[in-house]
């Protein structure tokens, strides 16, 4: 019995090293297992004389219930380690602070343009659209500025390899629109135009709305008095503001809307916001509409100009840095 006794010692001294709850199940089959150490003992006891089966058999017996005893406890702590070890590694700490979620807002010439699109709306105009990319007669040729015409150099447009362009104004809707309906029409068209132009006040890209009314009896004391009650719609306040009377080839008479600006310095300056005037006969001609009997009026806004006045903005390009504090404040 000297045999169960050692192996008795070993076991439990395995027993006591073993590092994982694998390691001592693998343990635990090859002591108790089918063909475990123990287990072959209590095999081996039948071939013993009789008179030695009993004690043998107390003896393997209870080594037996101690290595059970032994595995049974060393499993509850290695569990726990793995428990604890499981615990710190998926540790939370609840007083870390929150990720918030960042909310986004509407850019601020957007908002700006969904504005005016809203007021002109108020007033019965139907809204429509053109293309950015254009060609030389809706931009150009049916507006009145025939070809080689020095008006056309106040434009610094962008030209594609072929002779189309990037629209730089918003007129040439005016003349799409004219194609397809018959007056009496009212029609504004908002989007973006194009210019190789970039200050304090210009930018290469930027967003023009344009407004275009045809009827029998439509006058230039009709069109100042869109303009001014829109304005006052926009900004719900009052500016000091002048028509200035200047030349575009598509209207005659043609005018400039400036207001009054408050610069940053406590002076003021003068910013030019919209041109506009009597369409032209020649281009009711050029879209079959009988200029003996329709006249209509025309204007055309700079929605970032109306942004800068209605938001107190002084540099049109901060609208396009994307700099987040700057738009969080439009949020
Ligand atoms: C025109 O583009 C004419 N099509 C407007 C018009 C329409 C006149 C219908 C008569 C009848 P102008 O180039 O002045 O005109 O531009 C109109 C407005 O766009 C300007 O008053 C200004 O507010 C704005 N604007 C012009 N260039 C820029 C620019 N580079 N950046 C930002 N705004 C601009
Ligand atoms: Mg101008």
């Amino acid at each position: 019995m000297t045999d169960i006794d050692s192996l008795s010692a070993q076991a439990l001294a395995d027993i006591t090293a073993a590092s994982s709850p694998d390691a001592l199940e693998a343990l635990r089959v090859s002591l108790l297992g089918k063909n475990g150490s123990i287990t072959s003992q209590l095999k081996a006891l039948g071939a013993l004389p009789g008179d030695q089966r009993k004690a043998a058999g107390e003896a393997i017996n209870r080594v037996r219930d101690a290595i059970s005893q032994a595995l049974a406890s060393r499993k509850t702590a290695l569990d726990a380690a793995v428990l604890d070890a499981r615990l710190t590694a998926e540790a939370i700490d609840v007083t870390l602070p929150g990720r918030s979620s960042e909310r986004g807002g509407v850019h601020p010439v957007s908002r700006t343009m969904e504005r005016m699109v809203e007021i002109f709306g108020r007033l019965g105009y139907d809204v429509a659209e053109g293309p950015e990319i254009e060609d030389d007669w809706h931009n150009f040729e049916a507006l009145n500025f025939p070809p080689h015409h020095p008006a056309r150099a106040m434009h610094d447009t962008f030209y594609f390899p072929g002779g189309r362009l990037l629209r730089t104004h918003t007129s040439g809707v005016q003349v799409r629109y004219m194609g397809e309906h018959k007056p009496p029409l009212r029609m504004i068209a908002a989007g973006k135009v194009y210019r190789s132009d970039s200050d304090q006040t210009h930018s290469p890209m930027f967003h023009q709305l344009e407004g275009l009314l045809v009827d029998e009896h439509s006058t230039f004391a009709d069109l100042k008095g869109t303009i001014t009650e829109f304005l006052r719609a926009f900004f719900e306040r009052d500016f000091e503001m002048l028509f200035k009377p200047t030349y575009f080839p598509f209207v005659e008479p043609g005018a400039d809307v400036v207001i009054k600006w408050d610069t940053e310095d406590g002076g003021s300056r003068w910013l030019e916001v919209l041109g506009c005037g009597m369409v032209h006969p020649n281009v009711l001609r050029a879209v079959g509409i009988d200029p003996e009997r329709y006249t209509g009026f025309a204007f055309g806004m700079g929605v970032e100009r109306l942004a800068m006045l209605r938001y107190g903005i002084n540099d049109l390009r901060a609208f396009y840095e994307n700099d987040v504090r700057f738009l969080k404040q439009f949020a």
